[in-house]
């Protein structure tokens, strides 16, 4: 199959307009969409990707009203967020609707919503006229796509077409947040933090991300976001001298100085960081890097998000 890359959004649209799947840019990371009231293109994102079938999908809205069709009810819960935080990197779950296949939900009977901030999606959505059921672009396991460069080197010949949009801003995936209780709880941190939503919430709960075995989102279950080369937290320069490594083979990534390995990649911030770490691991898979050091950071504001997609890498 050949891959069709485009910047015209209704060119893109055809495609999910004739049953096909279709790349495209949010602020996140890049989604692999298909019409939601599809099952035959739903079932082309997880054979293109290699995903595993119970591991469901977010569904990508250009707007508000469009939520009403696709669940149960807008609970309290649900309309916080929509009001606070919407358009925006993050995604709610909540009781899905019974037109919603199961394909979708992986089985669940919840859906998850979210709206982006970035208007190229908005109008992409806008112009296939139904919302869009997307994961990440990447194939299953390997680093979420932060640039259409991304998706083109994992999908090459698996997808009928990318839209081609900017590098994303954010660089790590939405926060994922169960709405289905009174209370909020984040299933997956992200660039929207604990301490935001405690600005809006009185009480908001984490749930158990060590809990692997039966995790609330599935997709948190799987190997994820891990580079080839072995991934290896530290807390300061000093850390390097415990460690046997080779120097020519090895990179960095973090907020302090370090001198002497092949690749390095200074950050000036958190969110820099959070906007750089999937592209610095791709990266260092072409260069041929063994070892990658990557600085950790405290777990609190966007610091939650980017320490989780570390231990993850590091298979922490
Ligand atoms: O930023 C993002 O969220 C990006 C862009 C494309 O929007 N999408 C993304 O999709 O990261 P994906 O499939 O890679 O991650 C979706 C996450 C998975 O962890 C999945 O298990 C969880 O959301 N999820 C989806 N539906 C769910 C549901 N009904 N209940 C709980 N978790 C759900
Ligand atoms: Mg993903």
């Amino acid at each position: 199959m050949k891959t069709l890359i485009t910047a015209s959004i209704r060119r893109a649209a055809e495609f999910i307009k004739k049953g096909e799947i279709v790349a495209f840019p949010t602020e996140t990371v890049y989604g692999l969409g298909a019409n939601v009231y599809d099952d035959e293109a739903i079932k082309k994102i997880f054979i293109a990707k290699k995903r595993p079938i119970d591991n469901p999908l977010i569904v990508h809205i250009s707007n508000v009203n469009q939520i009403e069709s696709l669940v149960k009810k807008i609970n309290k819960c649900a309309k916080t967020i929509i009001e606070n935080f919407f358009p925006g990197p993050i995604t709610i779950v909540l009781e899905k609707n019974d037109a919603i296949s199961e394909l979708v939900s992986g089985g669940l009977n919840t859906i998850a919503i979210r709206m982006p901030a970035l208007e190229l999606s908005r109008k992409f959505i806008d112009e296939c006229g139904v919302p869009i059921a997307a994961p990440s672009a990447n194939l299953s396991g390997s680093p979420s796509p932060t640039s259409w460069k991304h998706v083109y080197n994992d999908l090459n010949k698996r997808i009928p077409c990318i839209l081609k949009g900017p590098n994303c801003e954010v660089g790590i995936e939405s926060t994922v947040v169960d709405c289905t209780g009174n209370k909020p709880v984040i299933l997956r941190p992200g660039i929207i933090s604990l301490e935001d939503l405690q600005k809006v919430f009185s009480e908001v709960k984490i749930y158990n991300l060590k809990n692997i075995k039966k995790p609330k989102s599935p997709g948190m279950k799987y190997k994820h976001y891990a580079p080839k080369a072995k991934v290896i937290l530290i807390n300061s320069e000093e850390d390097l001298d415990k460690i046997e490594f080779d120097k020519n083979v090895a990179a960095f990534i973090g907020l302090i100085k370090i001198k002497g390995l092949k690749k390095i990649k200074r950050v000036n911030d958190l969110r820099d960081y959070a906007r750089n770490i999937f592209d610095f691991f791709r990266k260092c898979d072409e260069e041929k890097i063994k070892v990658i050091f990557c600085q950790r950071v405290p777990e609190i504001g966007l610091g939650l998000a980017i320490m989780n997609r570390l231990k993850k890498a590091a298979h922490l």
